[in-house]
């Protein structure tokens, strides 16, 4: 007896759900399609194992990897994990608990700290810290402000030298007023209270700057709306600066308070759709590559209410320019000299008009845009995006690239590809990475960019994600070349990483002229595939669109009978058959053009059932396997490409 044919695929069908379906199935190598499963991806392209198991659900937790070194810490439940990944070989899992009676110590710091590591924890609701020098695990008691009461709280804590600041809040139980505080080095200097309201603490950085007194703290975080217009959005995004120099005032009132905070709104809208992304997510800080401060660029994830995503670009010189320039919200008579927010050399205070002022008018009128002369996004997209970090990479050419590693909710890694030196940035979303052996979210997500790894941490797993993944491209060099990715090229006969290969690869990641350099310039025909259909029956046929540059499109005879243009929403173009009269059964070809390149992505031939024998069912497999991309797929689409 033939087989049973395979069960449809429950998600994706019927179509009208195609594009908001979840299924939570995981990516799995098929036919150079832009989208990896990674331990699939490494078993088949490395020696070693990319990946370990906590061997427990870890619930919370924490990454530290020095940049350069093959190995990643992770504070957990009650433990410190080292985690190795050596080249080649299966990756290793060591752990260090630093107070093994307790189990309520969530572990919510590791930093760097002379030849040791600094782990703090949640300890039971005293925050405390440990350091861990040559594998002996000290106690360094309470430390209140380096670790928050609970592993949920909202906190960061930023190290410059000896000094540490702290998200820490106003009292040490119930505490509900939040505030940026210095807790070590000068003096121990808080925000008013009155400055922020409800804040959830994103990013802070420290920016030297051209004079050492003039050095400043950045954070970035989002409070509630104080306009209250039922128009307005609920929340806003901000950064706000403070002087690292600041000495706090001289009247009672400003003695222990910050006198050089102000803060500013941070914008990420699209003028021409109307689009507002009013949630900041992350906040990741590309310096720039001739160490200009100015230059550095801020990349924002944002959302909106429905949970759509843009990432905004803007420069700290920019920043820097609001704070130094903009008038105060709300005050409208002239500003006191030295103006607020102003940094003064020589640890001169700030007079206490000028602290008065900025205290009671803490936000600058004017706002700050992304950068580039549009002010928009750099892109929006329906998926909704949680962290980012940002390489900076040379393709074999020299130019420039960004790519943008963003988590979306469903525990994959989306890689988009920003050119950074064309006038016209061109950004395109080149892979789906779902890096974990068990799917789940990514909590943490750390990058080192001289080794090109990405680590990221689930509850369940560690795994190391090199940037470089070009063995999923499948296609020979065609398949390769359209995949776009500045990190692979097209030598000796293979996709290979730039970085393993030499200065002789094909790479083009701007053809006008696509691929004519391959060595085969027309690749074989698709294979022929067959299935058996019933009249009157409902179908749809699915070709993945491998390049987001090429327009594809069904051919039944000499009929076009769907077109997909570069940008398409969904990333399969799909023919659907609503029901299937007889002269549409016979072949369909779907067809990628590109320029003067063209290419044979698919051909099939639909068949009368009558005629159906078990290489029907076989073909009807097929189909199904091919129709089950419809449900991972649609996250590769980012929507709308603002540029
Ligand atoms: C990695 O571990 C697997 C079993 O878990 C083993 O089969 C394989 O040989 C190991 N590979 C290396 C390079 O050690
Ligand atoms: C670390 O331990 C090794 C041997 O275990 C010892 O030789 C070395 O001196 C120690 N270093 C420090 C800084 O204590
Ligand atoms: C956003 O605003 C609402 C309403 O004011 C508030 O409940 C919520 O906590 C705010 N969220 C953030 C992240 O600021
Ligand atoms: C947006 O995502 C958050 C969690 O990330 C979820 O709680 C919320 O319900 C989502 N909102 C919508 C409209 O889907
Ligand atoms: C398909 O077409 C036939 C006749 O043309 C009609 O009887 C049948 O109801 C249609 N089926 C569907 C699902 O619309």
């Amino acid at each position: 007896a033939p087989p049973p044919p395979p069960p449809r695929p429950t998600c994706g069908w019927p179509y009208t759900s195609l594009l908001s379906g979840r299924c939570g199935l995981r990516g799995r190598l098929r036919g150079g399609l832009a989208s990896t499963s990674l331990p699939i991806a490494s078993s088949s392209g490395r020696a070693g194992r990319d990946w370990v198991d906590f061997g427990l659900a870890e619930p919370h937790t924490v990454l530290f990897h020095e940049p350069g070194s093959s190995s990643v810490w992770v504070g957990g439940r009650g433990k410190v994990y080292l985690f190795n990944f050596p080249e080649g070989k299966n990756a290793s899992m060591r752990t260090v608990s630093p107070d093994p009676s307790d189990c309520e110590n969530y572990i919510t710091l590791l930093e760097k700290q002379g030849d040791g590591l600094l782990i703090c924890g949640t300890n039971a609701r005293r925050p405390s810290c440990w350091s861990l020098v040559n594998g002996t695990v000290e106690s360094l008691g309470e430390k209140r402000g380096y670790a928050p009461f609970s592993p949920d709280e909202n906190s960061l804590v930023l190290f410059d030298g000896d000094e540490v600041y702290s998200t820490i809040r106003k009292q040490e139980y119930n505490g509900k007023i939040p505030r940026f505080r210095r807790i070590q080095g000068e003096i121990e200097l808080y925000t008013s209270d009155t400055v922020m309201q409800n804040p959830q603490f994103i990013k802070a950085t420290i920016v030297h700057q051209d004079q050492a007194y003039d050095d400043k703290i950045y954070y970035f975080f989002r409070e509630d709306n104080p306009d209250k217009n039922p128009e307005a959005p609920l929340n806003v995004s901000r950064v706000a600066q403070l002087c690292r120099g600041d000495q706090g005032g001289e009247s009672s009132l400003s003695v222990s308070k910050w006198n050089t905070f102000l803060k500013a709104m941070l914008v990420c809208s699209d003028v021409t759709t109307n689009k507002n992304f009013n949630r900041l997510q992350d906040v990741f800080l590309l310096p720039d590559p001739n160490g200009q401060w100015r230059d550095t660029r801020v990349y924002g994830v944002f959302s909106n209410p429905w949970n759509y995503s843009a990432v905004c670009v803007y420069s700290l010189g920019d920043i820097d320019r609001v704070f130094r320039t903009s008038s105060l919200k709300g005050y409208h008579m002239s500003l006191p000299n030295p103006r607020p927010g102003k940094c003064l050399p020589d640890r001169q205070p700030i007079p206490t008009e000028t602290f008065q002022v900025a205290d009671s008018h803490p936000e600058v009128a004017q706002r700050v845009e992304p950068m580039g002369p549009l002010k928009t996004p750099l892109f929006h997209s329906k998926y909704h995006y949680q962290k980012v970090v940002v390489h900076r990479m040379q393709a074999s050419s020299g130019e420039t690239f960004h790519v943008l590693y963003l988590t979306t909710d469903r525990g994959t890694i989306h890689k988009v590809v920003e050119s950074g030196e064309r006038e016209r940035s061109l950004v395109f979303n080149i892979m789906e990475i779902q890096p974990f052996h068990h799917p789940a979210a990514i909590q943490a997500m750390s990058l080192d960019a001289e080794r090109r790894k990405l680590y990221v941490s689930s509850q369940w797993e560690v795994s190391q994600v090199p940037l470089d993944l070009c063995e999923v491209y499948g296609g020979g060099c065609h398949g390769c070349l359209m995949a776009r990715d500045p990190y692979c090229g097209w030598d000796q006969g293979r996709c290979v990483s730039i970085y393993s290969s030499q200065a002789s690869m094909l790479q083009s990641i701007h053809p006008a002229e696509p691929h004519k350099e391959c060595p085969n310039p027309k690749p074989d025909k698709a294979p022929l595939q067959k299935v058996s259909l019933a009249q009157n029956s409902r179908y749809y046929l699915s070709c993945p669109m491998e390049s987001r540059h090429a327009t594809y499109s069904w051919r039944h005879q000499e009929n076009v009978e769907q077109t997909c243009e570069p940008g398409h929403q969904s990333p399969n173009c799909i023919l659907f058959i609503e029901n299937l009269t007889a002269r549409q059964y016979g072949h369909y070809h779907c067809e990628a053009q590109e320029g003067s390149y063209f290419h044979e992505a698919q051909h099939w031939e639909l068949l009368p059932e009558d005629g159906a024998t078990a290489e029907h069912l076989l073909g009807h497999a097929r189909a199904l396997a091919a129709s089950l991309w419809l449900c991972i797929l649609p996250t590769l689409a980012l929507g709308l490409l603002v540029h």
